[in-house]
């Protein structure tokens, strides 16, 4: 067993670190983050963390790579300050896109940076919603994938769910919305997808299963640029569909997607909050469910050595 349980934020979401701090009834630890002029980051931790139990909250948000860098930082000092055990809370884990070799000459960053979050120093790794499963084995150390599932599921059920199909933006993202689907107790249809080389552009090309006349809801595991989620969109409202409910796991809300969002006449945008969504980005259908409660009861698990999955169940 370790000391008592210690928690630091970066830089990149301090507001949602205060609410899983809040939620395991325990305060931020006192970290000193900056940056010096020529771009190198300094971190210290302002209070003695050896043999303690060091959870390291940093969502990967824009900026992505210094919200990378900082976190790799961190861990390191806290190696170095003889932290007795380190888990990297990561919300968000960016380049989860990059996750194969799909064509020549093209990196794996997914697994690059669960390398360099290893050599940093970390002995485990707690995230939400993967892009896709095989990062997990990415990494040699334990990792817990949360599934925000639960919560935005628990949501959409305050809502009058009889007229509704969920509808799959790809068939990779099958199995996603057939668990939502089952949930929710509500029928799945699928569209065919296919991405236009390396661009963020993708082309939805037909819908399997049956939309015409029913409303809607469409949950990607994040919405970027809002490309898929928008052609989604079309393709169900050329098929007849009514009300269209969408959302993301993950709002990272790049690009134009907000414009987008806004102008596609949607009853209703979801997202949890693993990554910050500024004022000037919030619409007023957006409804932005809260993950803290989650990654709280996780954390008291861990600490506690008590089943994660048990959550779940
Ligand atoms: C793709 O495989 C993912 O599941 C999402 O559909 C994608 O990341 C969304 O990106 P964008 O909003 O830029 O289309």
């Amino acid at each position: 067993m370790y000391n008592d349980i210690a928690f630091f934020s970066g830089r990149s979401h301090p507001e949602l670190a205060r609410a899983i701090c809040a939620r395991v009834g325990r305060q931020l630890g006192a970290v000193d983050i900056h940056e010096f002029a020529n771009e190198n980051l300094f971190v210290q931790y302002q209070e003695n963390i050896r043999q303690r139990d060091v959870f390291l909250i940093q969502t990967f948000s824009s900026p992505v790579n210094t919200s990378i860098m900082e976190l790799l930082i961190m861990i390191d000092a806290a190696k170095r300050a003889s932290a007795g055990r380190i888990t990297a809370v990561i919300p968000y884990y960016a380049y989860g896109r990059s996750d194969k070799k799909d064509q020549p000459r093209v990196p794996i960053t997914a697994r690059l940076l669960a390398n360099m979050i290893e050599t940093a120093g970390a002995d485990r790794v707690l995230t939400m919603n993967l892009h896709a499963g095989q990062i997990q084995g990415f990494f040699n150390i334990p990792l817990d994938e949360l599934n925000a599932l639960y919560p935005i599921s628990n949501y959409l059920k305050t809502h009058d769910l009889s007229n509704y199909t969920v509808v799959a933006t790809d068939v990779g993202d099958e199995k996603r919305a057939r668990d939502m689907a089952a949930k929710l107790g509500v029928p799945l249809a699928i569209i065919a997808k296919r991405r236009l080389g390396n661009t963020d552009i993708s082309e939805a090309t037909s819908l399997i299963g049956e939309v015409d006349g029913r409303n809607v809801l469409i949950i990607d595991d994040e919405i970027a640029t809002g490309g898929t989620i928008i052609e989604a969109v079309r393709v169900v409202r050329d098929n007849g569909a009514q009300d269209v409910i969408v959302g993301g796991y993950h709002g990272i809300l790049a690009g134009k997607a907000v414009p987008r969002l806004r102008d596609a006449q949607l009853k209703e945008v979801v997202f949890t909050d693993s990554v910050p969504i500024s004022g000037e980005k919030l619409l007023p259908n957006m409804k932005i469910i809260p993950i803290a409660p989650l990654f709280g009861d996780a954390i008291s698990r861990i600490h506690s050595g008590q089943s994660v999955g048990a959550l779940f169940q």
